[in-house]
């Protein structure tokens, strides 16, 4: 599996604090059935903002850390988990001239996904013209968490017309599984039925509260769209958006 969204850098964000607890997370998610991780600081105007310099070096010093363990390893003898580098964008006005900071992997194909965080409350035109804005530079948003935001909580209309202007819209794991609460539970089940989801990641944050795991939510997913299409979800679609393909 592939995750996407996981804030595993240590020191940056309201991510892991320390280097062990990064590691303990790391190990975790490779338990899991984890083999690649995208590092989704936050990037947040005047509450955190890590240059892109800063991101990168810590996404070295981890995936050399993560050589250095004795955890199982592949065929190849080395460990198989991966970090690669993003970030989770709050909106901003300028967002479009900082894509080379926050995108993923942003020089291996046609597409550069991001992972956009909207505040609780938007003005939904304006929004939708900045998703169309992006879209026509080839440039693809990928909605974290909509579940999880005020505005479309209350109206998930605004998901659909987000949709159709061209985001990819992703679910946290524990909303899926009820680990936040059951009402959470229940509107992203609705939206998974709905046609409203296309990657589950596991937003992380820490090894106890808020941990990377997302076989659970897989299983739950499954339940309700079948095995084949929430494999798709961490699987088939994030590796597509790691690869920059177009989807
Ligand atoms: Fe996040």
């Amino acid at each position: 599996m592939i995750d996407i969204h996981c804030h595993i850098l240590p020191d940056l964000d309201d991510g892991p604090r320390e280097w062990q607890e990064s590691l303990d997370m790391c190990e975790m998610a490779l338990r899991d059935g984890i083999h690649t991780i995208v590092a989704t600081p936050h990037i947040k105007p005047g509450v955190y903002e890590p240059e892109k310099k800063l991101i990168l070096s810590r996404i070295k010093e981890l995936n050399i850390r993560i050589e250095k363990t004795n955890w199982v390893t592949g065929p190849t003898g080395s460990v198989p988990l991966t970090i690669l580098p993003g970030a989770e964008v709050h909106l901003q006005p300028d967002i479009i001239s900082k894509i080379d900071d926050v995108a993923i992997n942003p020089s291996t194909g046609p597409i550069r996904y991001f992972c956009l965080e909207l505040p609780d409350y938007f003005l939904f035109p304006m929004v939708k013209e900045l998703i169309q804005e992006l879209r026509s530079k080839n440039i693809v948003p990928i909605l974290t968490h909509p579940e999880r935001n005020l505005t479309i909580m209350r109206n998930k209309k605004i998901l659909f017309e987000f949709i159709k202007a061209g985001v990819l819209s992703q679910v946290t794991a524990m909303s899926i599984t009820g680990e936040f609460n059951r009402e959470i539970q229940k509107i992203t089940k609705k939206m998974i039925t709905s046609d409203l989801v296309h990657i589950i990641a596991s937003d992380a944050h820490s090894r106890d509260g808020r941990p990377p795991i997302l076989s659970r939510a897989v299983e739950e997913t499954a339940k309700i769209i079948g095995i084949d299409r929430a494999e798709k979800m961490v699987r088939d679609i994030p590796q597509a958006v790691i690869e920059g393909k177009k989807l």
